[in-house]
């Protein structure tokens, strides 16, 4: 069946294209009936066109059918471009100087109601919106979106190609090596009993590809990761992965930021000023609570463990005869907050692992729970160290280092988001540097690799592997982008006896360490070249260039944060004879 094709879509005529005869094909967005003359906005993904049928010059028949057209119909129209009277209001719309006079109508296929109107989606529940994905994604805002990120892959890929790398697939169907969050598992048909794991990352496989002497790779791939979701986080999310040999830290510096100036360029029109900064992890602790600080902001963190165990307050001293700190915020103006707010404050600092928070509150009165413990004249130095005002709220936090900055770090968010301190135009991209090496783990009981275990030591922390782990750095990096970690990498280890030391630092026997990842033991005695790299949240990216918050909003087919998929109903069920065929029995 042949039906009138279109011969522009909906957003490119214009005035300049009066007069002409067209074609359009499209979904009716809106209609309106004003006075019997008939309007519709005919949607498709280029744009919308605003389309006219009036009585008094059209054809009866043709009248009578665009009466039952309704919203998301998809129609095909033929008519005259006209200039309009007056431009349409919305300035969004390029092709509001024309509208077109419909000489022809065909109705392509007729639409139920949908459960919500595109053209209102943003009031809709979210629910709702997930379980008719589909239909939210006609909206132009998620369609800009998905093309902003096809222009995303387009730049990358172009780039890398360019500068020599080679594009590679790796596995899907992997080898569960436990490290970092929980594996997907794929339960084996052909061996009952044994599973696949879908790759969080494809880590061992780019330096197998380094070892094989691909010298430089690059893929845009799924990863698959079974953790606690949040905004930026998905179970099932793209990196752009990168490795090359024989480069360090700058190298890979360098390409990464390489690819961030074309992308500035071409989705915020700015030149990215390179060199990107640096900043320690040490020093982004101690100034802003965090390893992805957002610095679009101030309220920087001041280290005051000295001067307020001057007082008596016998938490403070306690906790700097523990070897912990006292660190803590100034709120600008956050005298005003009451008592309720800040018993809510308190209660989001514990959700951080610290015990309290302790508060000097600048208001007509001083008001502060531990102010019996201070001379008037040490608060006034503390007050001054924080450049503290009238009106103001200082926040202080005793704990263990890291425990003390995470939670003011966090509160210094909170209270910067409420208070509508974060200055949305600007952008804060930088690199963070030289993370530790090791953390310990209290729920293992042991030391785990902070990025990864195949992550090498500064050569200058080499010696205190033995004497003091916790304190080796690593060669590792994370580009940070107004507050999320938007790629991270590391230069890795390419001797094995260091990887041997580092194994056993992590607790895995000799044996353990065969077992999980003899084979990249083993490619590493053949000959492996010095080698690192970086994965790009290519989601968490995309998002930033589109000035959305959840990653949800730049992926075609996302998850909820429960992890499903409540338009196909994912998870699911499986019959008896799939789990019988593989093997397996469900618990309960
Ligand atoms: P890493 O684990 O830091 O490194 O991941 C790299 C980048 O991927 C993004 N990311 C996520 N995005 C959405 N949802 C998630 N659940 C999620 N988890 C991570 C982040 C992060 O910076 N193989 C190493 C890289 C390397 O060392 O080369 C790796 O995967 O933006
Ligand atoms: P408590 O003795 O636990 O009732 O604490 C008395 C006050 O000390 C609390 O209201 C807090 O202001 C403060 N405080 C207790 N623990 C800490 C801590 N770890 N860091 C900062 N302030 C604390």
């Amino acid at each position: 069946m042949s039906f009138l094709k279109r011969t522009h879509n909906c957003g490119e005529l214009r005035l300049s294209d009066s007069g002409e005869k067209v074609t359009l094909n499209g979904w009716v967005h809106k209609r309106r009936d004003l006075g019997g003359v008939i309007f519709f906005d005919l949607r498709d993904r280029f744009g919308m066109t605003q389309v006219v049928v009036n009585p008094e010059t059209a054809d009866s028949d043709l009248y009578e059918l665009a009466k039952t057209v309704r919203s998301e119909f998809v129609i095909a129209i033929e008519g005259e471009v006209t200039a309009r009277p007056e431009p349409g209001k919305n300035k969004e719309m390029q092709t509001r100087e024309i509208e077109i006079y419909i000489s022809k109508l065909e109705i392509l296929n007729k639409a139920e109601s949908t459960p919500f109107e595109i053209s209102a989606a943003d009031d809709i529940h979210e629910d709702t919106k997930m379980k008719y994905r589909y239909l939210d994604l006609r909206t132009p805002k998620l369609q800009n979106n998905i093309v902003t990120r096809h222009k995303y892959y387009q730049i990358a890929r172009n780039y890398f190609s360019q500068n020599n790398f080679v594009e590679v697939e790796t596995p899907i169907l992997m080898k569960s090596t436990p490290e970092g969050a929980r594996d997907f598992l794929v339960p084996s048909r052909m061996h009952n009993g044994r599973f696949y794991a879908l790759p969080q990352s494809p880590q061992t496989y780019k330096q197998l590809l380094m070892v094989a002497g691909f010298d430089k790779y690059f893929q845009i791939v799924k990863c698959f990761r079974d953790e606690d979701l949040r905004a930026d986080r998905q179970p099932e999310f793209t990196q752009v992965d990168v490795e090359m040999s024989f480069v360090d830290e700058i190298d890979v510096q360098e390409t990464t930021e390489g690819l961030m100036k074309k992308l500035f360029k071409e989705f915020r029109n700015t030149e990215l000023e390179l060199p990107l900064p640096r900043m320690t992890f040490a020093e982004a602790m101690s100034r802003f609570g965090s390893d992805k600080p957002d610095t679009r902001f101030e309220m920087e963190l001041s280290e005051v463990t000295d001067l307020v165990c001057e007082s008596d307050f016998q938490v403070f001293k306690d906790t700097k005869e523990r070897g912990g700190i006292v660190t803590g915020i100034c709120v600008k103006g956050g005298a005003t907050f009451s008592r309720k707010k800040l018993d809510e404050l308190t209660d989001y600092a514990k959700k951080f692992k610290v015990k309290g928070l302790a508060y000097f509150k600048l208001g007509e009165q001083l008001s502060s729970p531990i102010k019996k413990f201070f001379s008037e004249e040490l608060m006034q130095r503390v007050f001054d160290t924080f450049s503290a005002e009238q009106g103001d709220l200082i926040l202080l936090v005793a704990d263990q280092t890291e425990t003390a900055q995470v939670a003011t770090g966090e509160l210094r968010l909170k209270i910067a988001k409420e208070m509508n301190l974060i200055d949305e135009s600007k952008d804060s991209i930088f690199w963070v540097t030289e993370f530790p090496l090791l953390e310990y783990s209290e729920e293992d009981e042991r030391f785990v690799a902070r990025h990864h275990p195949f992550t090498a030591p500064l050569t200058e922390d080499l010696e205190l592997m033995d004497s003091d782990p916790l304190k080796v750095r690593a060669r590792a990096y994370d580009l940070v982008w107004n507050g999320h970690e938007a790629a991270g990498g590391s230069i890795r280890i390419h001797q094995n006896s260091v990887q041997e030391k580092l194994f056993k630092l992590i607790g895995l026997s000799e044996e353990e360490a065969r077992e999980k990842f003899g084979f990249l033991l083993d490619a590493l005695k053949y000959g492996t070249p010095p080698h690192g790299g970086i994965a790009f949240g290519l989601d968490r990216q995309v998002a930033q260039f589109c000035n959305v918050d959840a990653i949800r909003d730049v992926i075609a087919f996302p998850k909820t944060v429960s992890a499903s998929s409540p338009m196909d109903g994912s998870p699911s069920n499986v019959s008896e004879e799939q789990l019988d065929q593989l093997g397996l029995r469900i618990k309960n």
